[in-house]
């Protein structure tokens, strides 16, 4: 007997069951994020056809210091903890608006936030680091005693990859943690032509196709699953309809793959599995999620192109 068949089944087995046994196959995006697919995102963020990362960036560097020195926060919880980069800026545009006291990232990787939390620190003598561990799409459990202002902030689009009902959760749990003075920066990726957006999901250095495939390997180390990357091709399209991107992994034969405590998952030639959503937004679909979630939409600064926004938030009364 194998190690994997009698270590017991887990959450994620039953999450993978659940996934590969619907009729459109799917698996959850934060499968990608392993070590390499961290990796393979930041190399992702640096090709020249994935506009998101950089476009972000100017709009941080450029229109958003004088909002941040205006609101004056204290303290900067950034959702998902992203780029040191765009978390130094933030931090910056604090410092100029009177004081930045604490900076709490949280993320699912403890390595990572272990990572920035100790490179932070040494460049901002004085800023205190208060990583949490969490899983975002669960729950938003922070520390009780926060320097306030507190300024959340969630970039990246990362809410793209939610799909409607559960960004709205999402933008709930942070409502429900902010308290009167605080505030919610969301960046958001908007609907444009779509071949400007396909493009930035087939890259031609094929970083994202990797990124892509880089799932199944989390599978067969985690899971002890047998795919073979070779059976299975990216592909990634604009859903004008739904306003999202969807990628996919493609069967290129009729195939099975095992995977211990799940069984035979068979694929017919051509059937794929989805692996990510990325949903793109416009001003009235923000302010929809916004109302939904009992947020206030106070600034909507967006850039022309290619179109990005920033939206800015504060807490609505409970309805
Ligand atoms: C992390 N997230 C916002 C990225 C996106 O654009 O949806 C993930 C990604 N998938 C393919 N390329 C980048």
């Amino acid at each position: 007997m194998t190690a994997a068949a009698v270590r017991p089944p887990s959450p994620l087995i039953d999450e993978v069951r659940d996934g590969l046994s619907r009729a459109q196959k799917e698996l959850s995006p934060t499968l990608f994020y392993d070590r390499r697919g961290s990796e393979l995102f930041e190399e992702i963020t640096q090709v020249a056809e994935y506009y998101l990362t950089r476009t972000e960036r100017a709009l941080l560097a450029t229109r958003m210091p004088p909002v941040i020195e205006q609101l004056a926060p204290r303290t900067l919880v950034e959702l998902g903890a992203g780029s040191a980069a765009k978390t130094r800026l933030l931090l910056d545009a604090m410092r100029a608006g009177g004081e930045a006291a604490a900076y709490v990232p949280v993320d699912v990787s403890a390595e990572f936030l272990r990572e920035s939390a100790v490179k932070l620190g040494s460049e901002l003598p004085g800023l205190r680091v208060v990583p949490v561990v969490a899983d975002i799409s669960a729950g938003l459990d922070l520390p009780r005693a926060m320097p306030r202002p507190v300024l959340f902030a969630f970039l990246g689009s990362t809410i793209g990859n939610f799909d409607e009902p559960a960004a709205i959760a999402l933008l709930r749990r942070v409502r429900d943690a902010m308290c009167p003075g605080d505030h919610f920066l969301l960046g958001v990726d908007l609907q444009k032509d779509s071949r400007v957006i396909e493009a930035a999901y087939n890259d031609s250095s094929g970083v994202t196709a990797a990124f892509n495939a880089n799932v199944l390997r989390v599978l067969n180390r985690e899971l002890g699953a047998d795919f073979d990357v070779r059976d299975f091709f990216h592909r990634a399209w604009y859903n004008r309809e739904a306003h999202r991107v969807e990628m996919h992994l493609v069967a290129r034969r009729a195939l099975d793959v095992h995977i211990p405590h799940i069984g035979r998952v068979p694929f017919r030639a051509g059937e794929s599995i989805r692996t990510e959503i990325s949903c793109k937004y416009d001003r009235a679909s923000v302010q929809r999620m916004f109302d939904d979630a009992e947020l206030v939409l106070d600034a909507w600064i967006a850039s022309e192109d290619p179109a990005y926004a920033l939206a800015m938030a504060s807490r609505g009364p409970r309805r």
